[in-house]
């Protein structure tokens, strides 16, 4: 039969090698970032019940985390550190002997060519688990900003390599680009946490860093979810403070918003699939209901094809494996 169809889009796909040679989205190993929880002690490593495979490691245990991910090509991981202590104002998250500060050293003695990202909020710190340091049962905007900068310039004197804000205040990009080129730490770059949504997705994560705010919500900082456009203003005024990547937090339900970021500033754009992404997937895979690598894999493309040029996730390993074996990529 003559049809006549001149544009048949399947002649693009009938064999592996054109469809990889026409493949529009590239991922590169280097893009990835993997985020890791530290405590307190020796010989540790936990599981996290509600994130399976993911473990809350004692300094003395990192390292062999760091070279597992560093051979399987994963060149930067992003800390957070979990004290045993919290009080009011956060102390441990700018102690000098913090915990965090402590796994940044250990982690450029065991593994130096390992790029270090250093998580900059207050949650893990503080006994009521919010952001930042309260006036009554608010947050303190202003004065959080001053806690913000003293962590960040802690962790980079420890040996972090960028800062990552993830807090949300206003100005704090500002404050923290202040006190590090204040101390000569010109060149050290900020990645913010500027489109950062109150999302249940992070329900996992607080199980983890114990982090759960003791009373109301992340909602008076953290952004609604029903934003697109204001999203754009919190890109455009971090950019302006100076932040040298802007991040989009969620990924997997946030792909719209990658790409409006990507596309209203010039600057690098980073997404975070976050710790109930991670779950849901390792739930559903445990139960027998989707492939787990498959629907990871997936995932993982949507958000580089949102506009990610780097991506942070638990599953940094296992995507940097399979882009080796060219499954994806
Ligand atoms: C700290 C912080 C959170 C996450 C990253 N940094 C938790 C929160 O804002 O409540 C979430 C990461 C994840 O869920 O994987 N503010």
């Amino acid at each position: 039969m003559e049809l006549g169809l001149m544009n048949r889009p399947r002649r693009l796909r009938g064999n592996a090698v054109l469809r990889k040679m026409v493949r529009e989205t590239r991922m590169d190993k280097s893009s990835l970032v993997y985020p890791m929880f530290v405590i307190e002690g020796t010989n540790r490593k936990e599981e996290i019940p509600s994130m399976i495979g993911q473990y809350r490691y004692s300094v003395d245990r990192m390292e062999e985390k760091l070279i597992e991910l560093f051979q399987a090509g994963v060149r930067s991981v992003m800390l957070f550190g979990i004290p045993n202590q919290k009080d009011e104002v956060g102390s441990g998250a700018y102690a000098q002997e913090g915990i965090v500060q402590k796994a940044f050293h250990k982690a450029k003695e065991v593994c130096p060519d390992m790029y270090m990202i250093g998580d900059v909020c207050m949650c893990e710190y503080t006994s009521h688990g919010h952001c930042g340091v309260l006036q009554g049962q608010e947050v303190d905007n202003d004065k959080t900003l001053e806690f913000l900068a003293k962590t960040a310039l802690s962790q980079v004197q420890a040996g972090a390599d960028m800062v990552a804000p993830s807090d949300m205040m206003d100005g704090r990009v500002a404050a923290i680009r202040r006190i590090l080129d204040k101390s000569g730490y010109i060149n050290t770059p900020i990645m913010s946490y500027a489109v950062k949504f109150a999302s249940s997705f992070y329900g996992p994560f607080r199980d983890a860093a114990d982090s759960t705010p003791a009373f109301g919500d992340r909602k008076s900082y953290q952004m609604d979810y029903h934003n697109r456009r204001e999203a754009c203003k919190e890109a455009m005024l971090d950019v302006e403070e100076g932040a040298d990547i802007v991040m989009v937090k969620p990924a997997m339900a946030y792909g719209d918003l990658i790409r409006e970021v990507k596309d209203n500033t010039n600057i690098p754009v980073a997404s975070y699939s976050v710790s109930g992404e991670y779950a849901m997937i390792k739930a559903a895979a445990k139960a027998g209901w989707i492939d787990e690598t498959d629907i990871m894999c997936e995932i993982a493309v949507s958000a580089f094809r949102a506009g990610s040029d780097i991506y942070i996730s638990y599953f940094a390993e296992e995507l940097a494996t399979c882009i080796e074996q060219g499954r994806i990529g």
